[in-house]
C-alpha cells in the first residue's frame, strides 16, 4: 500500500499558505534555525547523504554539486535559483512559487550558507509575472522579519536575494545560457567545463539549482537524510512532483515518492485516459525525452534508473499523455517547431538541423515526402545530437544538450512509430 504523504506540496489548498504567518505556523525556518547552528560542510554533507538529486531535468546529485565549490577561492560565491520552468509539459515550479513560496526561499538561504554565499538570485520566467509578484512579497516580508538581510536570524550570517525576470527564452533554462542572461548578454550557452560550480555568475563560483531542488532542503535539514532516502528507491530518492498533462481525464501536478509506476501515475492517481481511449505513447521527462510506447509506459517506474533502461530520461517530470488519436507526426512536427523556434543559433547542427526537421515534417503532412526521408530524419537527428545510448553517456554534438533535447523525442518518435510516417508518404514513394 502507498502510504505516502505529501511533503512539499502538503499544505498548499489552505487559506493564505504563500503567506510568511501560515508558513511559521507550520514550521517554517526552523531548519534555517537549524543550520546557522551548524558549519557550512554539516549542511552539504546531509544534503549528500540524502541522495538528492537536481528536479530541473539532468537529475545530477545535489550536494555532489554544493561540493565542487572550491574552498580555497576568495571570489564570492553565487547561488541562482533557475525558476525559468519552459519545458513543455512542466508547471510543478510554477505551483511552489505560487503557493509555497517561503518553503523554496527558506531552501535558499539554507543552500546558500552552505556555499558561502551573500547574493543570491531568483532567475524567473518572464511570462511568470504573478509569480513574480508573489515572490516580491515574500522577499520583503524575509526582510522585515530578519530572514533576509545582515545577520539573519541573529547570526553573522548575511544575504540577500535579488529577483531576475527573463525575456522568454526556452534556453535561459540551461543553466548557462541562463547564467549569461543575468549577466546582461545574450543568452548563449557556455562550453563546459568550465562548470559554473568553477566558474560561473561573473566567472565566480556558482551554483544553479532548480526550485523544487530547493524546496526539498528545508525537509531534508528537519527531518533528516535517512528519513528522505527512505522515499523510493536509494539511488534517487525523495518526494516528486509530477506535471501530468495531455489525453488525461485530471490533469495537473501529482506529488508522489519517486519511483512510482506510470500506470498509477495515469490510471490511479490521474484519473485515466478520457472517454476509455487506449493509451498510445507518453513523453515521460517533458518534450525533451524520448517518447515511450503504451507498453514501455505501463512498464516503467518513474525514477531515474528505470526510465534510463528504457531509454528516456525524468527530466523534468513532465508526463505529456498521447491517446490513440494523437497523430504521431503532427506531434512530432509541433515539437520540431518549438525546438528550431527556441534554438539559440550557436551551433550549426543544432540552428540548421532543426530548420531541416520543420522543413521535412512539413513537407511530410502536406504529401510532398520523399522516399527517403525517414532516413534523413535519422541522419538530422543523430547530427544534432548524436545517438541515443545512456548507457554510454552523452553523445551531444553541440555546445549545451538543447542537441539532444531535440534529438531524442523526434528520433524516438521516427524509430517507434515508423509506420505512421511511412503512412504519409504519396503511395507511390511509400517503401517499407
Ligand atoms: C535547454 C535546457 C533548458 C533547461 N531549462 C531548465 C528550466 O527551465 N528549469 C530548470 O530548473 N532547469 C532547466 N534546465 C537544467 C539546467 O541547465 C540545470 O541543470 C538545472 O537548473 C540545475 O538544477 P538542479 O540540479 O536543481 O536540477 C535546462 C537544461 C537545458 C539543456
Ligand atoms: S545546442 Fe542549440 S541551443 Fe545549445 S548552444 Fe548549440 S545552438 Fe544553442
Amino acid at each position: 500500500m502507498n502510504t505516502f504523504k505529501p511533503v512539499l506540496t502538503e499544505h498548499i489548498g489552505q487559506p493564505d499558505c504563500h503567506t510568511l504567518s501560515f508558513y511559521k505556523s507550520v514550521g517554517g525556518y526552523t531548519a534555517l534555525e537549524k543550520i546557522l547552528k551548524m558549519k557550512p560542510e554539516d549542511v552539504t554533507q546531509e544534503v549528500k547523504d540524502s541522495n538528492l538529486r537536481g528536479r530541473g531535468g539532468a537529475g545530477f546529485s545535489t550536494g555532489v554539486k554544493w561540493g565542487f565549490i572550491p574552498k580555497d577561492s576568495n571570489k564570492p560565491k553565487y547561488l541562482i535559483n533557475n525558476a525559468d520552468e519552459s519545458e513543455p509539459g512542466t508547471f510543478k515550479d510554477r505551483l511552489l512559487m505560487n503557493k509555497a513560496p517561503h518553503q523554496m526561499l527558506e531552501g535558499m538561504i539554507i543552500a546558500a550558507y552552505a556555499i558561502g554565499c551573500h547574493t543570491s538570485f531568483i532567475y524567473i520566467r518572464g511570462e511568470f509575472y504573478k509569480e513574480y509578484k508573489i515572490l516580491e512579497k515574500t522577499i520583503a516580508e524575509a526582510y522585515e522579519n530578519n530572514i533576509l538581510g545582515q545577520n539573519i536570524l541573529g547570526s553573522n550570517y548575511n544575504l540577500d536575494i535579488v529577483i531576475h525576470r527573463g525575456a522568454g527564452a526556452y534556453i535561459c533554462g540551461e543553466e548557462t545560457g541562463l547564467i549569461e542572461s543575468l549577466e546582461g548578454k545574450r543568452g548563449w550557452p557556455r562550453i563546459k567545463p568550465p562548470f559554473p560550480a568553477i566558474e560561473g555568475y561573473l566567472q565566480s563560483p556558482t551554483i544553479v539549482n532548480n526550485v523544487e531542488t530547493l524546496s526539498c532542503i528545508p525537509h531534508i535539514i528537519n527531518r533528516g537524510s535517512s528519513w528522505f532516502k527512505s522515499i523510493g528507491p536509494e539511488k534517487g530518492p525523495g518526494p516528486r512532483l509530477f506535471c501530468i498533462s495531455g489525453c488525461i481525464n485530471k490533469p495537473g501536478v501529482y506529488e508522489e515518492p519517486m519511483g512510482i509506476s506510470l500506470k498509477e501515475l495515469i490510471y490511479e492517481k490521474a484519473g485515466g485516459i478520457p472517454d476509455d481511449k487506449q493509451l498510445k505513447a507518453v513523453f515521460p521527462g517533458g518534450s525533451s525525452s524520448a517518447i515511450l510506447t503504451a507498453e514501455e509506459a505501463l512498464d516503467v517506474k518513474m525514477d531515474f534508473e528505470d526510465l534510463v533502461e528504457k531509454k528516456s530520461m525524468l527530466g523534468s517530470a513532465g508526463v505529456i499523455v498521447m491517446d490513440e488519436t494523437v497523430d504521431m507526426v503532427q506531434a512530432c512536427l509541433n515539437i520540431a517547431r518549438f525546438y528550431a523556434h527556441e534554438s539559440c543559433g550557436q551551433c550549426t547542427p543544432c540552428r540548421e538541423g532543426t530548420v531541416w526537421l520543420v522543413k521535412m515534417l512539413t513537407r511530410l503532412v502536406n504529401g510532398g515526402g520523399k522516399p527517403n526521408d525517414i532516413d534523413m530524419l535519422f541522419e538530422i537527428t543523430d547530427n544534432i545530437g548524436g545517438l541515443i545510448d545512456f548507457s554510454k553517456g552523452s553523445y551531444g554534438k553541440t555546445i549545451c544538450p538543447f542537441g539532444e533535447a531535440v534529438a531524442w523525442p523526434v528520433r524516438s518518435l521516427v524509430e517507434k512509430f515508423k509506420a505512421e510516417f511511412l503512412e504519409y508518404l504519396p503511395e507511390e514513394k511509400a517503401v517499407a
